[in-house]
């Protein structure tokens, strides 16, 4: 089986942006504990960031072809993007939304995300831990759905 991780902009700097609010761990450091919890639950993790929407979007229609699943943390894109809210619903199969902080917690603006109303399940205040959590779900809703 097959997960996508995809991750929306700024997160690229991961580990130097605000780590009072995202911590130290660059994304580098997620995508090797991402790719060793997918060895432990016999997933392969595909694991990418971009600033660009459009990027995203190309990423979520080629999963249509090569996933069995993503997990997407589509950053500030999540309270904006219809767009990948669309592609997403062109995805037959379980999605996870990630958000590192608690949402709830912080600005107006960032309670609502588009993504929401497609996920399977939304992890947000775990931390990076959040990708692991979701890595695991993951893999467990596929076993069950064999
Ligand atoms: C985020 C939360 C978003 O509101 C913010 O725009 C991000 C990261 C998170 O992981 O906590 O860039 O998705």
């Amino acid at each position: 089986k097959v997960v996508y991780i995809l991750n929306g902009p700024n997160l690229n700097l991961l580990g130097k942006r605000q780590p009072e609010i995202y911590g130290s761990k660059t994304l580098d450091d997620v995508c090797r504990l991402c790719e060793i919890m997918g060895s432990e639950v016999g997933v392969e993790i595909v694991f990418r960031q971009s600033n660009a929407e459009h990027e995203l979007i190309d990423w979520i229609h080629e999963a249509r072809e090569k996933a069995d699943g993503i997990i997407i943390n589509p950053a500030a894109y999540s309270h904006t993007s219809i767009a990948i809210l669309d592609a997403l619903n062109t995805f037959d199969a379980p999605v996870v939304e990630v958000h590192i902080s608690n949402i709830h917690k912080r600005e107006d603006f960032r309670h609502h995300s588009y993504v929401s109303g497609r996920a399977d399940a939304v992890l947000a205040g775990c931390g990076v831990d959040g990708y692991l959590l979701a890595v695991r779900h993951l893999a467990d809703l596929l076993r069950s759905k064999a």
